[in-house]
């Protein structure tokens, strides 16, 4: 065990990425995002997650899914890239576990379109994509993406559509030929940085993860993470668990702004914040 894990009685790393579905601190805001898709899910709309780098976007969308009954709902989960159609397709494909060797457009958009039809009418079972990192798709996929997703012979006639990524993304919607997928869009959230109190309360359930129920961050330490943070939750990450680090070497039981400074020197600056 590292040093400082010791000197905290640490059971676990604090405030890492990967944290079980289980330990999800579940906020206000994401109770915002959950609302919106369930209602996407069950009109058949698309629903738009926006949010910077580290507001917990995709954590937010593993809530959601990780909620859904397996037996009732098929989620098609992509993490876009900047990539072509084509790219999305593959990995759609892939997710749905169909092997294709064509590199035909038309051909990967009817087996797509076969296989979802398979799974809502034969096996009645509610299907849904979600992109994350959407932000990063070209235009013109947007536009490809309404008609892959359109079920004329359906009661719903389109699939549910889930959109995750950065601001631009709600921006790029609104070009032309993206319009007729913008129209389609009934519910749309922002992620914001948490305020000083979620953020209270999400540095102690992070502690609580890691096996501590002492706070041991002071007040000003808070203060410091929330404020060098903008209040997201990844580069709070990074503040903390490098405060605690600094608070452990200097053998202090508390972490105090100082150490939240100090540890914020060590970390890339971008926009006057912590990367
Ligand atoms: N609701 C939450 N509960 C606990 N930790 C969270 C929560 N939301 C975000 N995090 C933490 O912040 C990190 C970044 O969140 P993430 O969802 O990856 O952000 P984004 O997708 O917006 O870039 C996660 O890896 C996790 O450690
Ligand atoms: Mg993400």
């Amino acid at each position: 065990m590292s040093g400082y894990r010791q000197f905290f009685g640490l059971q676990n790393e604090p405030f890492t990425t990967d944290i079980k579905r289980k330990d999800i601190l579940v906020t206000a805001a994401l109770k915002g995002v959950e609302e919106r898709l369930h209602y996407a899910l069950r009109i058949g709309g698309i629903a738009v997650v926006t949010g910077e780098i580290g507001s917990g976007k995709s954590t937010a969308l593993r809530y959601v899914i990780g909620g859904l009954h397996p037996s009732e709902h098929r989620i098609i989960y992509v993490t876009a890239s900047s990539g072509s159609i084509l790219e999305l397709y593959r990995q759609i494909l892939g997710e749905l576990g169909v092997g294709i060797s064509s590199s035909s457009r038309a051909l990967m958009t009817q087996r797509i379109k076969q296989e979802i039809a398979e799974m809502v009418q034969g096996k009645k079972m509610k299907a849904a994509l979600v992109i994350d990192e959407a932000s990063l798709l070209r235009l013109e996929v947007f536009a490809e993406l309404h008609t892959m997703t359109q079920f004329e012979q359906d009661s719903k006639p389109f699939l549910p559509i889930v959109l995750a990524g950065q601001s631009n993304l709600v921006d790029n919607l609104r070009y032309r030929n993206c319009l007729p997928l913008a129209s389609r869009v009934v519910a749309k959230t922002h992620l914001q940085g948490s305020d000083q109190k979620t953020m209270e309360e999400y540095l102690r359930h992070h502690l609580a993860i890691a096996g501590v129920k002492r706070m041991l961050f002071d007040e000003a330490a808070v203060t410091a993470i929330h404020q060098g943070s903008g209040g997201l939750f990844r580069k709070a990450n990074h503040l903390a668990r490098g405060a605690l680090l600094g608070a452990a070497r200097s053998e202090s039981q508390a972490v105090t702004a100082e150490h939240v400074r100090l540890a914020a020197t060590e970390l890339i600056l971008t926009d006057g914040r912590v990367l």
